[in-house]
């Protein structure tokens, strides 16, 4: 467990098991009001929850991965145990082999240690772009974000029409507390990322992701060498 959880906490016990009802209540209105709806599951703990209660659950929503090409190996065990666990054959989408090797051939194979725009046009080529292939033709579509995470996520909303990619966007956790997804996880045994017992509580691409030391912000080991303003992968541009 990445965090201690005190399963005889009874406020945090009440909390979950409101904040649950909420989310699931939620996923079923998308279901029905939205459809098609998908999930986009990066593995990490929030997402697993996610995971967990719309495959517990009749409403229909697909679910994908973007498998960047540069995930840690954890992250593709943990594809694997999904399957097995759930029975759940993530829908994996995949960077264009174009794209990445113009990408490579001009810039290096790490280039995105060396400039914000270099790292940025990295997750272009191996998020966004396969983002963009995952979201046509949705209604809506779903993440794992909470508000919590970081200053760039401060006041995310449940609910807000993503611009940027012409359709809804449900953040159906973003008033959970790390302490709330982590109890959920321990009551329901829902498998996780082996990584998040290793001081990684925000897990990404290996390259741009490392543990973090206790106290820390959450999302430090991401893109660690960046300040917290840029540290956004272009997946969600806007508060949405
Ligand atoms: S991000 O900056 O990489 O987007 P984070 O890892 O906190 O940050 O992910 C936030 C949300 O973006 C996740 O809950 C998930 O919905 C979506 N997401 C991020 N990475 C992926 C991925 N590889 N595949 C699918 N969805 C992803
Ligand atoms: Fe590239 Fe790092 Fe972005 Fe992954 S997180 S797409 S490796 S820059």
């Amino acid at each position: 467990m990445a965090i201690n959880i005190n399963l005889n906490d009874q406020a945090l016990i009440d909390s979950v098991t409101a904040k649950t009802t909420a989310a699931r209540n939620l996923l079923r209105q998308i279901a029905t009001s939205y459809s098609p709806a998908v999930f986009a599951n990066s593995l990490g703990a929030e997402d697993m929850v996610l995971t967990d209660l719309i495959v517990g659950d009749t409403a229909k929503i697909e679910i994908f991965s973007l498998d960047t090409g540069r995930l840690p190996l954890e992250t593709y065990a943990l594809i694997d145990e999904v399957k097995k666990h759930y029975g759940l054959k993530l829908r994996l989408y995949y960077p264009r082999h174009d794209l990445v090797e113009t990408y490579t051939r001009e810039n290096g194979i790490n280039a995105f240690y060396e400039s914000v725009e270099l790292r940025k046009a990295c997750c272009h080529v191996r998020k966004v772009e396969p983002l963009q292939r995952a979201l046509a033709g949705r209604k809506a579509w779903i993440t794992g974000m909470r508000a919590q995470q970081s200053a760039t996520r401060e006041g995310l909303p449940i609910q807000a029409f993503d611009e940027g990619n012409g359709l809804e966007k449900f953040n159906p956790l973003s008033d959970w507390s790390e302490k709330e997804v982590w109890a959920y996880i321990k009551l329901n045994k829902v498998p996780y990322n082996a990584l998040h017992d290793n001081f990684y509580p925000s897990i990404g691409c290996a390259p741009c992701t490392r543990a973090i030391t206790p106290g820390e912000d959450v999302r430090s080991g991401r893109w660690w060498w960046e300040s917290p303003e840029s540290k956004e992968c272009g997946l969600h541009v806007k508060k949405a």
